[in-house]
Order: structure tokens, then sequence, then C-alpha cells
């Protein structure tokens, strides 16, 4: 299905997201949103489909919501239209593991985009920001929340509240990204990584993000029985059978996703 704002394809095992608003450094409208979110419906329901990476160009993955778009919004506009959370969360609520391929700037709802991913690889040009305040708003699509999460209070205080801009290196130092390459590496740095989780049990991935996720949620001891609950549960599976069957007979594994 063709998009007006983003680019699709799929390599392999992995669905592809480019967003590709380039005039408006990928900022986040509402046409875009919606494009993300078909597409990443899509990918969900695609069987052959185990992981998504989302990127951008190389000056910016997103410069944030479309603040042309928004400038006029009222109070009703937001509450009404639920501004933001109706659409903007899908990358968030993805069931299959999800890359996050960042070069260039990652700022405001494109700084929040990229931490709905599990994992955050990042070019050495990334930089990440909420700079809402300076346009006199906040966060509003989970920053003020997965940030402090990410990076601890006093660095999410300091970059949501002067609009400060963190470096890769930076963000790979306080474990905002979980790699930093040469921004010529990038993508196929991005899609090394995404084969290699595709390579594995589609439902042990998705089971292993729930219950990592589930840390975000809960307290340890309510964590670790929901660990243990899932763990019990892939003994029901015949991926785990073959998998710990290749182990003992030295050979490479031959998952079916069952
Ligand atoms: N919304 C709409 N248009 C944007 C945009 C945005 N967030 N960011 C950049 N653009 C547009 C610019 O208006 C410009 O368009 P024109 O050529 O038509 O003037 C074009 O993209 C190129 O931008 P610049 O000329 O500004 O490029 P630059 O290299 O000089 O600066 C930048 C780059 C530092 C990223 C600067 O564009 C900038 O500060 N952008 C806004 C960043 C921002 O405030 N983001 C937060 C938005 S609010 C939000 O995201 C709320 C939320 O939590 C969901």
């Amino acid at each position: 299905m063709p998009y007006d704002n983003i680019q699709v394809e799929t390599r392999g095992r992995v669905g592809l997201v480019r967003l590709n608003r380039p005039k408006a450094l990928n900022a986040l409208s509402d046409g875009l949103v919606t494009d993300l979110q078909a597409a990443l419906d899509a990918f969900e329901d695609d069987p052959e489909i185990h992981v998504i990476v989302v990127t951008g160009s190389e000056k910016a993955f997103a410069a944030g919501a479309d603040i042309k778009e928004m400038a006029d919004k009222s109070h009703m506009d937001a509450y009404l239209g639920d501004f933001i959370t109706r659409k903007w969360g899908r990358l968030g609520t993805c069931r299959k593991p999800t890359i996050a391929a960042v070069a260039g700037y990652a700022l405001g709802g494109g700084c929040e985009l990229a931490m709905m991913a599990d994992i955050i690889i990042a070019a050495d040009t990334a930089k990440f920001g909420q700079p809402e305040i300076t346009i006199g708003t906040i966060p509003g699509s989970g920053g003020t929340q997965r940030l402090t999460r990410l990076v601890g209070k006093s660095k999410a205080m300091l970059m949501c509240l002067t609009g400060w801009q963190m470096t890769a290196e930076e963000a790979e130092r306080a474990g905002l990204v979980a790699k930093v390459v040469p921004a010529a590496d990038l993508l196929d740095e991005a899609l090394k990584i995404a084969d290699r989780i595709a390579s594995m049990s589609l439902p042990v991935a998705m089971m292993t993000k729930e219950c990592v996720n589930r840390s975000y949620e809960s307290t340890l001891a309510e964590g670790i029985l929901f660990e243990r609950r899932v763990f019990h549960s892939t003994f029901g599976l015949e991926d785990r059978k073959e998998g710990m069957s290749a182990f003992v007979e030295k050979r490479q594994p031959n998952f079916r996703d069952r």
C-alpha cells in the first residue's frame, strides 16, 4: 500500500518503515502518524514479519510534532480529538520487537517515538531532546515518563526544562540508546540486529519483550512472578524443544514459531 509520508519495505523477516517528510524534517503531522499507524498494523498482522525497524533520514529521525499543524489548536481540539495519544502510541503497543534507527534530530515527539521502540540504535550524528518548553508546551507523547525512566530524573529534568539536546555519545552513556555507530552504517547495523532477532522463535521473542516491558509496570516481586509464568509457558512450545535439542545435538535450531 503506497503512503504519502512514509516509505515501507520488507527485508526478509524485517519490516522497515522510513519516515519521509524531508522538507519538514519528518515532523510528525497527522498524515505521517496515520500512515505510520497503518504500516505498523500491517506488519503486526503479517506472520512473515518478525521485527519492525523505524528510521528517518540522515538529517532527522523526526523533529517533533508538526508545530505548524498544531499551532492553532484550541484546548477543546486537543481534548476532544485526544490529540497525540490516540494514534501516536502505536509503536509503543507493538507486540513484535521494534528498533528505532536514529540519525540527526530526534526532538520532541521524535524523541518520544524513538523511546517507544524496544531498542534505539543511534548514528553518531543523532541528537535527542525534548524542546517543547521552548514553544510553550510540554512533551505530550510520553517524554516526561519514558525519558525519566531511561536516563534518570536529573538528566530528564535538564532536557525537559531547558530543551538541551543530548548527543548520541551522551545518550549511549545515559542508557537511552543501545549502541552508537557511524552514520553511514546505521541502517545496516539496525538491520543486522533485527535479522538476528528475527532468526529466533517469534513467540519467544515476543514473550521476552513482554517480560522486559513488565519491569516498567510492576514491582520486582510481581515482575519476577510474571517472568516465571511466561518462562514456564515456553515449555509448551515446540520451538523451546527445538532450541534445547539443537544445543544438545550441536546443530543450529530450526525455529518454526510454535
Ligand atoms: N514542525 C513543523 N515543521 C518543522 C518542525 C516541526 N516540529 N521542525 C522543523 N520544521 C520545518 C521548518 O519549519 C522548516 O520548514 P520551512 O523550510 O518551510 O521553513 C524545515 O522543517 C527545516 O527546518 P529548519 O529550517 O528549522 O532547519 P534547521 O536545520 O535550521 O533547524 C531544528 C533544525 C533545530 C530541528 C529546528 O527545525 C527546530 O527547532 N524544529 C522544532 C523542534 C521542536 O520544537 N520540536 C518539538 C515539537 S513539539 C512536540 O513534539 C510535542 C510532543 O511532545 C508530541
